[in-house]
């Protein structure tokens, strides 16, 4: 019933299970970014014409939007950026590079939270230490603690929920362990909005990235959320028009947060878009969401265990999102071509997450990624498609 909202769901009759990749875009965050395209193209926070001001007026109302979404105290505490990489990217240069002795994440993490560190020397035991896990990826919290103690000048920097595994980290007690060591926690977002309300007071972490696109928003653009407290050793990031209050030959002086960050033309539709997605989830409301998509990953679950080769990595405690899982005896990227035959589309391979891949001793793997406007036929459709793969491999 929720795909009356997406015109992608019209105009495509395939099964659409790569969510942690990117989600589908409701109708009315096309409308606003046509909109803005269409009758008020304008650039934001430079002009002083009516349209510029419009355009200005709503690019700032989604910033308020979104603090009021995540519950950050203040809106300068939120700068727009092209996406979750970016925003580790910006945290990493920032603010992390000179300051820390050492970086630590988890055995979850997606490159982008592995690749900005190995950009800046260093690498495992050498300015970064990784945090084991049990046999069904959870968190070591006693293991954090202990890298900690040895490690007295460390930086933390953890996925909120696994894009390849769905596992859910747990950020609350993560964030107290490191705060009583005095390491500050940088929170990979890219998965959690779609599925789960983040509130970051109540978290307390110190920086949160955030993705648009795979939160029903456009593709090119997120955000980083800064605690207040480090904004004033945050350095600018890149530089150039828009950040600058006063420019001569000889010096340039900043603007406050968030502008002095973001420079250049910003994503202004992207921003817009991003806003109406947000607004979306509102109307229909996280615990709704939470619901339906709980059952469906345990139904998802259920149906895939009565498949005998089936090769699972993880229990499903605490988990959303994705599912991954192997057959065994077959490679997991023949089965993806032969879904995608069948109209089912799923990610096969490492899902950027090469690092897991490694520990688990795999290549990669099959990964379903719901939403919740996914229901039962999806599931069923996949299920079919998937023992028909099974079939023609094993002949
Ligand atoms: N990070 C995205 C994924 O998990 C692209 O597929």
């Amino acid at each position: 019933m929720y795909k009356d909202h997406f015109e992608y769901f019209s105009n495509n009759k395939s099964v659409y299970l790569d969510n942690a990749a990117t989600t589908q875009k409701p109708i009315q965050v096309l409308e606003v970014m046509n909109d803005y395209y269409t009758k008020f193209c304008a650039n934001i926070h430079r002009s002083n014409y009516s349209n510029a001001n419009k355009a200005t007026t709503l690019y700032e109302n989604s910033r308020t939007y979104l603090q009021e979404f995540i519950n950050a105290k203040e809106k300068y505490e939120l700068i727009f950026t092209k996406g979750v990489t970016e925003s580790i990217n910006f945290v990493a240069t920032s603010f992390v590079k000179d300051n820390f002795d050492t970086v630590i994440i988890s055995t979850l993490e997606h490159h982008s939270n592995i690749v900005p560190w190995h950009m800046q020397g260093r690498t495992l035991h050498q300015g970064l230490e990784v945090v084991n896990c049990d046999e069904n990826l959870n968190f070591d919290l006693a293991h954090l603690e202990e890298l900690l103690i040895k490690h007295p000048n460390s930086f933390v920097s953890i996925a909120h929920i696994s894009n390849a595994f769905g596992k859910i980290l747990p950020i609350k007690e993560i964030v107290k362990i490191a705060h009583a060591y005095n390491a500050p926690v940088l929170v990979d977002g890219a998965q959690s909005l779609a599925h789960i309300k983040v509130d970051i007071q109540d978290l307390d972490v110190d920086f949160y990235a955030i993705s648009s696109h795979k939160t029903f928003g456009p593709t090119g653009t997120g955000a980083i959320y800064a605690k207040e407290e480090h904004l004033k050793s945050f350095k600018p990031y890149q530089t150039g028009g828009a950040t600058i209050n006063d420019v001569s030959f000889e010096r340039s002086i900043f603007l406050d947060s968030p502008y002095m960050f973001e420079a250049g033309t910003q994503n202004i539709a992207g921003v817009l878009g991003f806003h109406e997605a947000l607004k979306f989830i509102t109307t229909i409301g996280y615990e709704k969401i939470h619901k339906e998509e709980i059952q469906l990953y345990s139904y998802l679950r259920k149906e895939l265990s009565t498949i005998k080769e089936i090769q699972f990595y993880t229990d499903i405690k605490d988990s959303i999102g994705s599912l991954s899982f192997n057959i065994q005896g077959l490679n997991h990227e023949d089965i993806g071509i032969l879904l995608d035959k069948q109209h089912v589309l799923v990610r096969c391979g490492h899902h950027c997450a090469q690092p897991v891949m490694k520990y688990l001793n795999i290549e990669g793997t099959i990964r379903v990624s719901i939403a919740f406007y996914n229901d039962k036929y999806d599931i069923n459709k996949f299920i079919i498609a998937l023992r028909k793969a099974i079939e023609i491999l094993k002949d």
